[in-house]
């Protein structure tokens, strides 16, 4: 891959996120052959919001591949107030070989990798979640074999993980349906540009307000919470507006009998979804977050592996028997 930083899903051609997922399938199948690939080497962890699988799938991932990490937490940087995104990026820049960041702000994440000539990965922005949707396409591809013409059908909040799930959909050549309330649905430049990018590979991005719409004959049902972080003075109102967006097995019987059912995790059983539907044999959310660990091992490896790191290109991945 040419890009410095993994910001988001659309900064990059669909081969490399094809890429990607290869290696992460590769890495996971044979994970001791990568323990050296990045190591002595540190990537700083900013988080400006909490996290129990992003901070923990990067901290031993970096760790399986030989390097270590550095958790910042909000009181210690208190980015952009105690000091400028750039004063930390040009400190950071030089003592550590890469930075993972989870902020409010999109921009502040695009601020830091343009000032930091190390590379950047986004760990979540109120924008999108890029190494979320590299977790879910693999969980995909582990279950159905196959992403192309896929049916993933969203349901609930239009929010950062929809963008995302939208982006890697239009990449891979999915049939991504996103079903929410009149007043949440995904960015209008999201959804143009996950249409714009669906015409090319094949696949087709598709918004609705009417979940069983969305849910018919899918090979895949997700949500997420209706309440994301940094909107919690909201959440009353919101849970009104969203009830109607709860998977349920009702709701969830309309896809295809072999679905699976995917949630990005924190879940709020109860809410976005039901017991019955995240402890059905349907779920894959526990293997989803497993996934996050092998796609960021992934991610990390392509990123800020030294000149004397060679990793397998497309085609040796696949002459070793990946599809
Ligand atoms: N899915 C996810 O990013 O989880 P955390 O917020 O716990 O990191
Ligand atoms: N949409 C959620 C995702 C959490 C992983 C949030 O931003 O809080």
């Amino acid at each position: 891959m040419t890009n410095k930083d993994f910001l988001s899903i659309k900064d990059f051609f669909p081969s490399d996120i094809l890429y990607l997922l290869i290696l992460a399938r590769q890495i996971k199948a044979h994970p001791l052959s990568y323990c050296d690939a990045l190591k002595r080497e540190t990537l700083a962890m900013i988080f400006e919001k909490p996290s129990l699988r992003t901070r923990v799938s990067f901290d031993v991932g970096i760790q399986q591949l030989g390097g270590f990490s550095l958790y910042l937490s909000p009181a210690e940087i208190n980015l952009g107030k105690r000091e400028s995104v750039y004063d930390v990026a040009k400190n950071l820049e030089r003592m550590v070989q890469g930075i993972m960041i989870r902020t409010f702000a999109h921009e502040t994440a695009e601020q830091m990798a343009q000032y930091a000539c190390i590379p950047v990965i986004n760990g979540l922005t109120d924008y999108c979640h890029p190494c979320q949707a590299m977790a879910d396409y693999l969980t995909m591809w582990e279950a159905k074999g196959n992403l192309e013409g896929l049916k993933v059908a969203f349901v609930g909040d239009g929010n950062n993980v929809a963008h995302s799930l939208m982006f890697a959909g239009a990449q891979l050549g999915a049939h991504v349906w996103v079903a929410t309330p009149e007043d949440h649905q995904p960015s209008a430049e999201a959804f143009e540009w996950a249409h714009a990018r669906s015409t090319e590979t094949g696949g087709s991005c598709n918004l609705t307000y009417d979940p069983r719409m969305a849910v018919e004959g899918a090979d895949v049902v997700y949500t997420d919470v209706w309440t994301s972080m940094g909107q919690e003075e909201d959440a009353q109102r919101r849970e009104e507006e969203f009830r109607p967006y709860q998977v349920n097995m009702p709701l969830f019987r309309h896809a295809k009998p072999d679905a699976i059912f995917l949630h990005c995790l924190p879940a709020r059983r109860g809410k976005e979804v039901t017991d019955e539907v995240i402890d059905s044999p349907h779920s894959l959310v526990f293997q989803q977050a497993e996934n996050r660990l092998h796609a960021q091992k992934a991610i990390m490896l392509d990123l800020m592996k030294s000149e004397f790191v060679k990793l397998p290109t497309l085609m040796e991945l696949r002459e070793m028997g990946h599809p």
